[in-house]
């Protein structure tokens, strides 16, 4: 196998797409310019979409590019073999001009010629066909014409072969996407690419994009058909330099290394200690890109993007005390990545001083916090001690989470250091009371809520989703007429003239169910209901409300004026359900749904 860096991977890439005929373009800003359906740019056809769509590209309609992406989906997976907030992504891309023929024969010859992967070890994936579109036999023959056997090509269903939109509407298609075979042993019979147990891992996708998702939910055929690939850098050179994981690769072990110099203590547990340094690595990573952003928009903050923001510089902050390491060491660590990235992206170099400023600034902020808690938990233990006793209560834990923003598995740390354990049970108990508490004192607001437990909390949150999704699917008209939660359901009336039809319920299901999918973050502030109109917040029963309201924000798709409560995170509502589309009265109609996570 080649050995090759980052660098010559980003040269090669580019040099051998535009031996192809394609123009080299400059890559985006992080943040997406007027596309208020994403956070973050996400892909490299991301900034193209105009193009996708139909406008004329001036560099023509061959390009390629190395495009920076951030993707929070799967934040809680960081820490794994290959899972990154935070990736550099290879594309080439034909804007109505050459189709799967060329794009997969020229993957299959950069992969084998150019990289030196041997043609065995590659796996590829097709479209099987749903909705009414047929399986992709095309792709299967020109794979086959360059030689991969049937063995090796995966028909998988949409779950798996379908890429797109990027947001909830937009350019999207069946693709293919290519996997090296690592030569483990197959976890079992069932295992294939797409697999997670780390034999398969997949380096790059050519998406055939002949359809626009409209918000309707449709797929209209785009006027053109375009090519739209992606190949992570990350997991590319991780490949063909054999290591284990993307955390070996030279963008990787300058950051792990000066993480392993500032750590004074290691957690017991070896697995616990490797994911702590990664989850650090990864998230000082994405967080020095975003704050030197060309764009200079994303600050740490309590919404959207600047709440993501927040959450990485937390959570690394968290994990660098369990190994001990002294504040202070976002900067040191923010060096590093500034060092190693400086020479292909400038920014980095340009906005350091806001960079290092910013996240010494919330790290202190954070610190604080901290530092406060752990006054707190001294004081108990000690007082334990004292009386002989080995437990922490359920309460002070949970006390330490809510007030001091300790994790319980922190608190947990803290306690066997000191010869302690924590009653779990009775942290969650006292979580649960919690929850029913801050649901009373928003009693006034809340109309409707009858039950004060976790499901009714995620129930009332499934509900803002609902709306909104009503909304897009039926229009503007629709509006909130009554809504009623118990633990076994929730129950939502709305103003619109006609009975639903089954593809209309089916569309609001999924754009529901994508929003849990996507793990919106909620936040609440609070803000008189003049500015809460001006921010865009949808307000209902407006006369109930005094001067200042609640407004809770879900990423970048609802905001409603509301008493609350409602989850953290729209993922822990698991899925979303519609159950019955009915009359209530004239003109408004009636929908009882479910979600998943019911217990
Ligand atoms: N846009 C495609 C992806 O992200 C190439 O996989």
């Amino acid at each position: 196998m080649m050995k090759l860096t980052a660098d010559e991977l980003r040269t090669k890439y580019l040099k051998f797409f535009e031996s192809k005929g394609h123009a080299i373009i400059s890559g985006a800003s992080l943040i997406p310019e007027n596309d208020p359906t994403v956070l973050f740019t996400t892909a490299g056809m991301h900034p193209l979409v105009p193009y996708l769509l139909g406008e004329k590209h001036p560099a023509g309609t061959r390009l390629t590019d190395v495009q920076k992406c951030v993707r929070t989906g799967d934040i809680d997976a960081v820490g794994d073999s290959a899972h990154l907030t935070f990736f550099e992504m290879l594309g080439n891309w034909s804007l109505g001009d050459y189709f799967k023929k060329e794009a997969i024969s020229w993957s299959y010859e950069f992969l084998t010629k150019e990289l030196g992967f041997s043609p065995d070890q590659l796996n590829v994936t097709v479209f099987a066909g749903e909705d009414g579109i047929p399986r992709d036999d095309e792709a299967i023959a020109i794979w086959k014409s360059l030689g991969i056997p049937d063995e090796r090509i995966f028909p998988l269903p949409k779950e798996d072969n379908w890429w797109g939109p990027a947001g909830t509407t937009g350019p999207c298609g069946p693709d293919s996407e290519m996997f090296i075979d690592t030569g483990k042993p197959a976890c079992g019979p069932e295992c294939r690419p797409g697999c997670h147990c780390g034999k398969y891992i997949e380096i790059w996708n050519d998406v055939f994009m002949q359809y626009n998702k409209t918000a309707d939910g449709k797929y209209e055929p785009l006027k053109q058909h375009n090519v739209d690939t992606g190949m992570g850098v990350e997991r590319t050179i991780c490949m063909m330099n054999g290591y284990p994981t993307v955390y070996e690769t030279e963008l990787f072990a300058p950051i792990m290394a000066k993480i392993r110099e500032l750590s004074t203590a290691r957690p017991a547990d070896e697995e616990q200690a490797v994911r702590a340094e990664r989850i650090i690595a990864d998230h000082m990573r994405t967080a020095v890109f975003l704050l030197g952003d060309p764009r200079q928009s994303v600050k740490p903050g309590n919404i959207g993007a600047n709440y993501v923001l927040r959450r990485l510089i937390r959570r690394s902050v968290r994990y660098a005390k369990m190994l001990g390491i002294e504040p202070g060491y976002t900067a040191k660590i923010a060096e590093v990545v500034i060092a190693g990235y400086k020479h292909v992206y400038p920014e980095l170099e340009q906005f350091r001083e806001t960079v290092i400023g910013e996240l010494t600034q919330e790290e202190s902020r954070f610190e604080k916090t901290l530092a406060a808690g752990q006054k707190e938990f001294d004081k108990v233990a000690t007082a334990l001690k004292t009386h002989g006793q080995t437990q922490l209560s359920g309460r002070t834990a949970f006390k330490l989470y809510d007030t001091y923003g300790f994790p319980l598995e922190f608190t947990e740390e803290l306690a066997k250091e000191n010869g302690l354990d924590v009653d779990r049970a009775g942290y969650e108990a006292a979580f649960q009371k919690h929850q029913e508490l801050s649901k009373q004192s928003a009693g006034t607001f809340k109309g409707g809520l009858q039950d004060h437990s976790v499901i009714t909390t995620r129930l009332h949150t499934a509900t803002h989703l609902l709306h909104k999704a009503l909304k897009i699917v039926l229009g503007d008209h629709v509006a909130q007429k009554g809504s009623n939660i118990t633990p076994e359901r929730l129950r939502f009336d709305f103003s619109h003239p006609a009975k639903m039809t089954p593809e209309e319920v089916k569309r609001v299901e999924e754009i529901v169910n994508e929003q849990i999918q996507r793990d919106l973050p909620v936040t609440l502030e609070t803000m008189s209901l003049e500015e809460a109109r001006q921010a865009g917040a949808t307000a209902l029963f407006a006369s109930k409300y005094g001067e200042q309201v609640k407004v809770y924000t879900m990423g970048d798709f609802s905001k409603e004026v509301c008493g609350g409560p409602h989850v953290t995170h729209t993922g822990e509502l698991g899925g979303f359900k519609i159950l019955k589309e009915e009359s209530s009265s004239s003109g408004v109609r009636r929908i009882k749904a479910v979600i998943s996570n019911m217990q």
